[in-house]
């Protein structure tokens, strides 16, 4: 088996983001275009048929010996493994990039062992699961499954204004036929995704590893308020209308309200003041809100509660602001019976919930799918200090491999 270390030891220069720290290879960008070959080097280095769906999804096939690739049907009901190779700006080494490797040497591992898959296996890559560059976490995922609308993901746009459509096509995809892929669907018996751990809930529990049981519901918003743009100089204090104000206040009641509401949490981490001068009182301020909490109509009440109270902020400054929802994703429970043979593969590995998202969680709805999460010492993820051990690292792949051989 190559190390997992070892593989994520050959991409660890890729991506590097000098300014903000750690790594910044959001999709389609040279970054996770490198690390999108580096996967299909290696898939084919170990003997895997590499296809790349119409959305943009890498799939790495390991046929059932004997069977003829040019009937589709050989791959329906496969086992699928997998995570995505994008990152938040400025993120870690391991999320995505974990679970890719671990799968190759997963694979490896396989076959060291002699296995002969009674059913195909599929590595799988995602794009834009991050949702950094077009602002729709698991967008390939989505598109896959038909969560959401291929003219809303067309239309998408990233901060330089390049839309979705555009990017897909510079990348060899045919733009009109993004969208639910009910052949791909078919392919998919089962998903498995192992991920780093991306909170402490590990280091809590003393494990190594533990077996995903459900994802929280989460969503994005994005609030533009809308004042006056004036001289920073010349403008009286009183005589303002000043967006940036009444965006500060939003974001401390944000934070209040969240607080205030048992197993919430709610963030702002983008915030962009238009045009953004040091001498310039902004004409608007764009800001996103990531709202989380396991019970969906507890998510439904606390964006109304925020709306409300943006608007009140804003016009106590005599502006105006509007929220727009972005995407919404509800609590994911994994499947019970996969999430039982994981737990027979990996006896004493504990359940955990996470509060992140996963394509897994998108997967969910159209086939069995369950997580396995590595310890992360940090307890910290988005962040250049997100980390995992050689040596739990190896423990996943072996896990994974375990689960996997199980499972086909
Ligand atoms: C993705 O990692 C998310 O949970 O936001
Ligand atoms: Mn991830
Ligand atoms: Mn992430
Ligand atoms: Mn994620």
């Amino acid at each position: 088996m190559d190390s997992v270390s070892n593989l994520l030891e050959s991409i660890e220069g890729v991506g590097r983001d000098t300014v903000r720290g750690g790594y910044s290879r959001p999709v389609f960008s040279p970054a996770e275009l490198d690390l999108r070959s580096w996967f299909e080097q290696e898939a084919r280095r170990r003997g895997l048929d590499i296809e790349t769906d119409r959305n943009g999804i890498l799939w790495a096939w390991w046929d059932v010996d004997g069977a003829d690739r040019n009937d589709g049907g050989t791959r329906d009901g496969a086992l699928v493994t997998g995570s995505h190779l994008d990152s938040v700006p400025g993120g870690g080494a391991f999320d995505g990039p974990l679970g890719v490797a671990a799968a190759l040497a997963a694979v490896d591992l396989l076959k060291e062992r002699g296995v002969q898959p009674q059913r195909a296996l599929a590595v799988t890559v995602f794009p834009e699961e991050e949702g950094s560059r077009f602002g729709v976490a698991c967008l390939g995922s989505r598109l896959l499954t038909g969560a959401i609308d291929p003219d809303t993901a067309r239309n998408l746009k990233d901060p330089d204004g390049v839309t979705f459509a555009e990017a897909a096509r510079a990348n060899g995809l045919d733009p009109a036929h993004l969208g639910r892929d009910d052949e791909a669907l078919r392919r998919i018996g089962d998903f498995v995704e192992l991920h780093v751990e991306q909170g402490r809930g590990l280091i809590d529990l003393d494990s190594a590893i533990a077996v995903g049981t459900s994802i929280i519901g989460h969503g994005r918003w994005k609030l533009t308020i809308s004042g006056q743009g004036n001289h920073a100089g010349t403008t009286l204090m009183e005589d303002r209308a000043d967006p940036m104000v009444a965006a500060a206040q939003v974001i401390l009641a944000i934070r209040k309200t969240a607080a205030a509401t048992p197993e919430a949490r709610a963030t702002v981490g983008r915030l962009q003041p238009i045009p953004g001068g040091t001498n310039v009182i902004a004409s608007r301020v764009e800001l996103w809100i990531d709202i989380r909490h396991p019970d969906d109509a507890t998510t439904a009440s606390l964006v109304e509660s925020i709306h409300g109270q943006a608007q009140k902020a804003a016009a106590f400054e005599g502006c105006t602001a509007a929220l727009t929802r972005e995407s919404v994703s509800g609590t994911v429970t994994f499947d019970g019976e996969l999430q039982r043979q994981l737990q027979l593969a990996i006896p004493g590995a504990p359940g955990l919930p996470t509060g992140a998202g996963h394509d897994a969680g998108i997967l969910a709805a159209h086939a069995p799918s369950a997580m396995l999460y590595v310890r992360n010492p940090t307890g910290i993820s988005h962040s250049p200090e997100e980390h995992v051990e050689n040596d739990d690292a190896d423990y996943g792949a072996v896990a994974l491999a375990d689960a996997l051989e199980r499972l086909l």
